[in-house]
């Protein structure tokens, strides 16, 4: 059975708690793939960050590893220049998709698209753009999408999944999408709206089947 090993320096999700580890990842393990959550805002108690950390969590008790790159993250990122030499920050994120088997996405609604925190952190894969495996190429791609009204969460999802096709990744038939006004996150894991779990767990679901499927990563 082929084994590559990959490393990446790794911001690991473990419970509410980030900590920098060494990751070494053999692909063709049959299960912990590596699923990297990207989303949320930097509000302190960010409904998308805790929806995404429920689909997080859930992929988890699917058997997966998880890394978390929250809106704070985000935030520190630079304003995307292909011309500027990569930060420390920079390059953990980069390496970190490269690792990945699946990922998940979470914006909120911006006037009616994804924001821009999100946006400028996927403009930064243009980096992994001469890989052999670019972009989020073959990758199951789940999405999450927060909003105060339903309009914009269908335009924003509709939006983050025309992005996944250009970055060649397969978004999941199954896209998450919250209404804020009515769907309250708690800190601790929870939703007010009982049906959050189950839709988050779906999506986690769909991403861990589909990168079962292509551990050779074509
Ligand atoms: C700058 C800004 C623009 C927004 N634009 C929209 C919008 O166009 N449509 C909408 O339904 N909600 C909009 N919202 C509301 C957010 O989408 C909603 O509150 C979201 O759940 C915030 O996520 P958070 O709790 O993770 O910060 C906007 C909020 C902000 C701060």
């Amino acid at each position: 059975m082929q084994k590559i090993l990959r490393e990446a320096t790794a911001k690991l999700h473990v419970g509410a708690t980030n900590v920098t580890e060494k990751v070494d990842n053999y692909v063709s393990e049959p299960a912990h793939q590596l699923i990297v959550g990207i989303g949320g805002t930097t509000r302190p108690g960010s409904s998308t960050e805790r929806a995404l950390r429920m689909a997080l969590k859930a992929a988890e008790e699917q058997g997966a590893r998880t890394i978390l790159f929250d809106g704070p993250f985000l935030a520190s990122l630079s304003m995307y220049d292909p011309a500027s030499e990569r930060n420390d920050a920079e390059r953990e994120f980069i390496e970190a998709v490269r690792s990945a088997d699946g990922l998940i996405i979470a914006s909120p609604a911006y006037h009616g698209g994804l924001s821009g925190l999100v946006k400028n952190a996927l403009d930064l894969l243009e980096e992994t753009s001469k890989d052999k495996r670019p972009y989020l190429h073959s990758r199951p791609v789940g999405l999450i999408v927060t909003a105060y009204g339903w309009q914009a969460t269908g335009a924003t999802l509709a939006s983050l999944r025309t992005i996944v096709h250009a970055l060649r990744g397969w978004p999941t038939p199954f896209g998450a999408g919250f209404n804020t006004l009515e769907s309250r996150f708690a800190e601790d894991g929870t939703c007010s709206d009982s049906s959050a779990a189950s839709s988050l767990a779906l999506v986690a679901q769909q991403v861990m089947s589909f990168s079962c499927t292509d551990k050779n990563h074509s």
